[in-house]
């Protein structure tokens, strides 16, 4: 029988987005066919995340309801692809009998053969490979008005926490002129805005024409139709000024940048290795924040970390009440086996952890309110995405801020730009009305 059916799912970043729309890019060049549900399928792949420990428990869960469909088909075949195949290798196999592929991200070009020889043995490819870039891959993009443009695979930074850095390899760059073709594919598919990602994305170089990070901002800003330009996730160490300043001057450069600060203590941030101290990271947000007035400033925490003490948790807390982030991603410590911290061990009590995440949580909930509530009267520009989840009638959209804007349809389309004065703000979502 030929497997030719394709359904995929993807868990984890965006990066792993951006992996997904490459891996339908290869097999849909070599004859595959991407099918829109589990059960039409002769082959699932499930790209995964290897982050937290429960991201990978899901997976099994996941995994488990799918194998169901081998009772119908029993030449279907369920793949593991992505960071947590290179995390733990056979142990998936050893673990799920109903996983026939463990497929690493490294390892996606080889994935139509890898299918086509699939013979009832599991089969696993996690070699990583610091020259796969995947640059020659068209992928297939999700609809909508975004596209992703992975310009760096892997990360050299080996935060203690993180098993990014083993499941993805070391840091390496697709060539400046690759990424400006990928922008003006997207751009000639009707992308109206591109988000460039990489683990520690500022830090990009390419080596060969002496070209940094600002300079590849600033020239994918002259593709024609590239309206918005972002980025995720940058590194507080890698910023130059240049970058700043490229992004107060350019229009297309969206005002928004996620600054993972994981913790607001010095203690912690060194048994971390993040490799900068708390004032040095308030004086990059602040020079931000000077240069460019209306920029929103995310970031990440992490709580509960191997030696965080209630005063450390405290500056943490204080840090984030005075910044007033416009959104967190919070987390509790999770052990990954691999990173440094996984030496030692997790002294943190679970309902520690639980007390000290809802802490924040309840923090950062209303300063993400009050933000939002300061937005009430303000008009922003809108690209419209498509049908709000929660209100009938509405669309949703992105402002150069990257927040969520809901807006009576009254005439306009996805895609377009559409300005909006807005009238009410919750949490997470800014809500408003079309201004002619
Ligand atoms: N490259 C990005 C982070 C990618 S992982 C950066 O350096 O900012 C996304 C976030 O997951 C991290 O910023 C961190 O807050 C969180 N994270 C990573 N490892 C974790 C772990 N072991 N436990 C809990 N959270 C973790
Ligand atoms: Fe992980 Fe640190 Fe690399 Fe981010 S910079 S991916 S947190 S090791
Ligand atoms: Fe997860 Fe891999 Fe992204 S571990 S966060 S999917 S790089």
């Amino acid at each position: 029988m030929d497997k030719r059916r394709v359904y995929l799912e993807n868990y984890g970043c965006q990066m792993n987005e951006a992996d997904s729309e490459l891996i339908l890019g290869q097999l849909t060049s070599t004859g595959f066919q991407i099918v829109p549900e589990a059960k039409e399928a002769d082959v699932i792949l499930l790209n995964t995340c290897a982050v937290r420990e429960h991201a990978e428990q899901r997976i099994y869960g996941r995994v488990a309801q799918l194998g169901k469909l081998k009772n119908r088909n029993p030449e279907l075949l369920i793949g593991i692809c992505g960071c947590m195949a290179t995390h733990l290798k056979e142990k998936i196999i050893q673990k799920s009998q109903l996983v026939d592929l463990v497929i690493g991200p490294d390892s996606y070009r080889r994935l139509p053969e890898i299918i086509e020889k699939a013979v009832g043995e599991p089969f696993v490819d996690v070699r990583l490979d610091k020259y796969e870039n995947y640059a020659d891959i068209r992928p297939v993009r999700a609809e909508g008005v975004r596209a992703w443009v992975s310009i760096m695979r892997g990360c050299d930074k080996f935060c203690t926490f993180c098993i990014v850095p083993f499941v993805r390899g070391r840091e390496h760059c697709l060539p400046l002129d690759q990424v400006l073709e990928q922008v003006k594919e997207a751009a000639n598919e009707g992308f109206q805005e591109v988000v460039f990602l990489g683990q520690t994305v500022n830090s990009y170089r390419d080596k060969e024409k002496g070209v940094k990070f600002a300079d590849l901002l600033e020239q994918a800003s002259k593709v024609e139709g590239i309206k918005r330009i972002r980025f995720m996730s940058p590194h507080p160490i890698d910023f130059d000024q240049e970058t700043i300043e490229v992004m107060k001057d350019n229009p297309k450069i969206c005002p928004q940048v996620h600054l993972p600060l994981q913790s607001a203590s010095n203690a912690v941030l060194d048994k971390m290795k993040r490799r900068y101290t708390i004032e040095f990271y308030d004086e990059l947000l602040q020079r931000f924040r000077e240069a460019i007035p209306e920029i929103a400033v995310t970031t990440d925490i992490i709580v509960g970390f191997p030696g965080e003490e209630e005063k450390d948790y405290q500056e943490t807390y204080e840090y984030m009440s005075k910044t007033k982030f416009d959104l967190a991603f919070m987390f509790k410590y999770s052990p990954r086996e691999g990173a440094k911290a996984y030496n030692w061990g997790d002294p943190i009590p679970e309902e520690e952890k639980i007390r000290r995440l809802e802490g924040i949580i309840n923090l950062q909930e209303k300063i993400s309110l009050e933000n939002n509530q300061n937005e009430v009267g303000n008009i922003t520009e809108v690209l419209v995405e498509g049908e709000a989840k929660k209100e009938e009638g509405h669309w949703f959209g992105k402002n150069p801020q990257f927040k969520t804007v809901v807006l009576p349809k009254d005439g306009t389309k996805p895609g377009e730009f559409v300005k909006v004065r807005i009238e009410r703000g919750t949490p997470h979502t800014l809500m408003g009305e079309v201004v002619r």
